[in-house]
C-alpha cells in the first residue's frame, strides 16, 4: 500500500483540540491496516505569528506544496486582532490556497436524519437534505487588486475591494460543478449577482457556454444569490450541487453549516489542477468553521467537521474511496446512537466533549471495519 505524507497545520482556538481527534482517527486507519502516512506538523495562523512574526512562514508553504495532501484545523482569534492587517492569521489560509492553486472548493452539507431536530429549520426541510457547495476559491473579491485603504484629500479614508473573474477562471469552477454533477442529481445551481455587477453577468454568460458547448446533459439553473440564501432556508432539497464565486460560498457555505445543525459538522476540500503526468494535485482539507474563540480550550468542539474533511482526503487525495465510506458510516453510525457534542443537542447534560466524540467514531471504525 502507498503511504501519503500528511502535513497537519493545527492552527488556533479550537484548532488544535479537532486535529488531536484527526491525528487518532488516521492513526486508527493505520492500526486496521486501512491506510499509511506519515504526519509531520507546523504552526499556521497566530501560532506562527507568535513564533517567527508571519502566519505563514515559507518553509510552511514548501512544506505544504510537497505533501500529498494537506491537513487545517483553524486560524484566528481575538489575540490576534490588533496585528497588522498583512500577517492577520486569517492571510495564511488565503496565501496557502492561492500558492497551493487550490481553486476549487467543495463543502458538501449532509442533513442527517437524526439531527434533524438540531436544525434551525423543521425537520422534513432539512432530514436527507444532501447538497454540495462549489466554491471558486483563488479568485474573486478575496484577492483582486486594488485592495487598499487610501486617504483622501479632504482627509477621509476610502476602502477598496476589487473583484475579478476572467473566462477561465469561471469555466474551470464550472467545469468542477458539472463533472461532479454527473456523479450525483445531474443538477447544477449556478449562483451569481449579474443583475448587478459585470463579473455576475460574465459568470452567467461562461456557465451557460460551457453548459452548451460540454455540458448539455446535466439540467442548470441560474439564481441570483440573494434569492439563493432566501430559498436555502425556505426549500433547501431543491438544491444539489450549487456553483459560485468565493465570496457568495462563503457565505452560503455557513448557511449550509446551521441547516445541518452546527456549523461543527461542516467538512471541505479545496483542491488544485490535477498534474496531468504525475496525476497529483494539490489539495487542502478544513472544516467549514473557524477557530470558535466562545469555545476554545473547553474541550467541547465538534470534531465531526474535522474526521469528515479526512473522509473526503481519503476520497479526493488517496482514492480510498471505501475507506472514506468507512469514515463517513461510523460518524453517521455514532450520530445514530445519539452521541453528541454540545452544538449538536438541546440536552447539555448529556452532552460529550471533543475527545469522547473522536474516541466513538474511532471504536466505531474498529466495529465497522470487522
Ligand atoms: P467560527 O466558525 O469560529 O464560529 C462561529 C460559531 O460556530 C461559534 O459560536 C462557534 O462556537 C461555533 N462553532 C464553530 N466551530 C464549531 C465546532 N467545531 N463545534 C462547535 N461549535 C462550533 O466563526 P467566528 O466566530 O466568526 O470566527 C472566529 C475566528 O475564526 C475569526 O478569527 C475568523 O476569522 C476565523 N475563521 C477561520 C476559519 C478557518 O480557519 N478556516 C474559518 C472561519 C473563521
Ligand atoms: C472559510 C473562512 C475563510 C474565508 C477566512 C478565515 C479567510 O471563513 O474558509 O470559510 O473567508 O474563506
Ligand atoms: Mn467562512
Amino acid at each position: 500500500m502507498n503511504s501519503f505524507n500528511l502535513l497537519l497545520l493545527a492552527g488556533d482556538g479550537v484548532g488544535p483540540e479537532v486535529a488531536a481527534e484527526l491525528e487518532k482517527t488516521l492513526s486508527t486507519l493505520a492500526e486496521l491496516g486501512l491506510f499509511k502516512f506519515e504526519l509531520e506538523q507546523d504552526l499556521i495562523g497566530g501560532a506562527a505569528y507568535d513564533v517567527h512574526g508571519t502566519p505563514l512562514a515559507q518553509a510552511t508553504v514548501d512544506h505544504a506544496k510537497a505533501a500529498d495532501a494537506v491537513f487545517m484545523g483553524a486560524v484566528g482569534g481575538p489575540q490576534w486582532d490588533h496585528v497588522a492587517y498583512d500577517v492577520r492569521p486569517e492571510a495564511a489560509i488565503l496565501r496557502l490556497r492561492k500558492d497551493l492553486g487550490l481553486y476549487a472548493n467543495l463543502r458538501p452539507a449532509i442533513g442527517y436524519e437524526a439531527l434533524a431536530d438540531q436544525s434551525s429549520l423543521k425537520r422534513d426541510l432539512v432530514a436527507g437534505l444532501d447538497l454540495l457547495i462549489v466554491r471558486e476559491l483563488t479568485g474573486g473579491i478575496y484577492f483582486s487588486e486594488p485592495k487598499e485603504i487610501v486617504v483622501l484629500e479632504d482627509g477621509q479614508r476610502r476602502g477598496v475591494d476589487t473583484q475579478i473573474y476572467t473566462t477561465s477562471e469561471i469555466e474551470r469552477i464550472a467545469s468542477v460543478a458539472f463533472e461532479l454533477a454527473r456523479k450525483r442529481s445531474n443538477k447544477v445551481s449556478s449562483i451569481d449577482k449579474r443583475n448587478v455587477m459585470k463579473t455576475g453577468q460574465l459568470w452567467r454568460e461562461t456557465a451557460t457556454a460551457l453548459h452548451t458547448a460540454k455540458y448539455p446533459d446535466v439540467e442548470l439553473e441560474h439564481i441570483l444569490a440573494d434569492n439563493c440564501a432566501m430559498q436555502l432556508v425556505r426549500q433547501p432539497k431543491k438544491f444539489d450541487v450549487l456553483v459560485t464565486d468565493n465570496l457568495f460560498g462563503d457565505v452560503l457555505s455557513d448557511i449550509a453549516g446551521a441547516l445541518t445543525g452546527s456549523l461543527g459538522m461542516l467538512p471541505s476540500a479545496a483542491l488544485g489542477e490535477e498534474d496531468l503526468q504525475t496525476k497529483r494535485r494539490s489539495a487542502m482539507y478544513e472544516p467549514v468553521h473557524g477557530s470558535a474563540p466562545d469555545i476554545a480550550g473547553k474541550g467541547v468542539a465538534n470534531p465531526i467537521a474535522m474526521i469528515g474533511s479526512l473522509a473526503m482526503a481519503l476520497r479526493y487525495s488517496m482514492g480510498l474511496e471505501d475507506v472514506a465510506n468507512l469514515v463517513d458510516r461510523a460518524i453517521a453510525n455514532v450520530l445514530n446512537k445519539g452521541l453528541r457534542t454540545r452544538d449538536i443537542t438541546f440536552d447539555l447534560t448529556k452532552a460529550i466533549g471533543t475527545r469522547e466524540m473522536g474516541d466513538a467514531i474511532c471504536r466505531e471504525i474498529r466495529t465497522l471495519a470487522q
